[in-house]
């Protein structure tokens, strides 16, 4: 191989990172922008320091080695090698300083609490003036066009909540509260990823973000508060006997049913998510039958027991009453 290839595949794995649903280079929150805005300035600092130093060496080691007087070359130490990375380096802080505190903006109207759990998220959405919160699980919906404050926790280690395309990343700490802001501007769906590493399956903690209109939000959070749809096909009556007696409701909820668990996601809106088990799997019938029959295949460590012991018919049910969950 020469040695191009590897530089090459670097740059290729580099850049299939910075487009799509989950790049900071593509924001669609203003703190993500002021983000990608501070990226592209260091990157042209950076880049305007390397030719110019470069340019010098070149020049001093190659064109001119024994024309310059000693004075000249002073010069271009000191002008080259301390004032004008000092100039322009300084002139990046300040920028950065400036950008900095519009990040530490407080939220306005709505807070989501999300606890960081091995390996999904707990997401509770307070709106304000509401002291009940609104459980939900795996997912993050935000309103464009104001400021949301997000509450992080974690139950068991650190983890770091991230919407690359919304703004930057804040670790989640058992026992202690941090917090941080979004204020997305772009409505669209974008990946979220744990940042830190949490354990086996940290890689498979991914979240979905999705941001709607401030009307598409008040009409999806008033239904999100609602208790979970009653299942009106045989199928799926049958789906929630087999729930039942399984008893999924020991570590799941289901508002308005007597399932009340707390121990894994609130699946009272299920159907209405778009990803399932924490954004790696989309959500579909065929995914939520996989991920019943054996989660630990498909995220090693998951608490979740697996159900391989149902008939086809049987989770073919489950799965009905749980997509039937909107
Ligand atoms: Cu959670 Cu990494």
């Amino acid at each position: 191989m020469s040695a191009a290839r590897p530089g090459l595949l670097c740059a290729a794995l580099l850049l299939s990172a910075c487009s799509g649903e989950q790049s900071v280079l593509a924001p669609a929150g203003r703190d993500a922008e002021v983000l990608a805005t501070l990226f592209w300035w260091m990157l042209g600092g950076a880049v305007v320091l390397w030719l110019l130093m470069n340019g010098l060496f070149f020049y001093v080691t190659r064109i001119r080695p024994q024309a310059l007087s000693p004075r000249a070359a002073e010069a271009l130490i000191i002008g080259g090698g301390i004032v004008f990375p000092t100039v322009v380096l300084a002139a990046l802080l300040s920028f950065a300083l400036s950008e900095m505190p519009k990040q530490r903006e407080p939220g306005e109207n709505l807070t989501v609490r999300i606890t960081g759990e091995s390996w999904w998220w707990r997401v509770d959405y307070l709106p304000e003036g509401s002291d009940t919160p609104i459980a939900s699980a795996n997912e993050l919906r935000l309103p464009t066009g104001q400021r949301s404050e997000l509450k992080l926790n974690a139950s068991e280690v650190i983890h770091s909540f991230w919407i690359p395309a919304l703004g930057g990343k804040t670790d989640m700490i058992p026992g202690r509260e941090t917090r941080m802001s979004l204020e997305p501007t772009v409505p669209g769906d974008y990946r979220g990823q744990c940042a830190e590493f949490c354990g086996e399956s940290h890689a498979l903690m991914a979240l979905a973000g999705v941001v709607m209109t401030p009307g598409d939000f008040a009409a999806w959070l008033e239904k999100e508060a609602a208790p979970a749809a009653i299942p009106t096909s045989a199928e799926a009556l049958r789906g929630l006997a087999v729930f039942n007696a399984e008893g999924c409701g020991g570590c799941h909820a289901v508002r308005g049913t007597e399932a009340a668990g707390t121990v894994g996601p609130d699946l009272t809106h299920l159907g209405g998510r778009v990803t399932l088990a924490a954004g790696i799997l989309p959500m579909e019938r065929d995914a939520l039958i996989r991920w019943i029959r054996d989660p630990e295949a498909l995220k090693p460590g998951a608490r979740m027991p697996g159900y391989d012991h149902l008939s086809d018919a049987e989770l073919s049910a489950l799965a009905t009453y749980l997509e039937g969950l909107e």
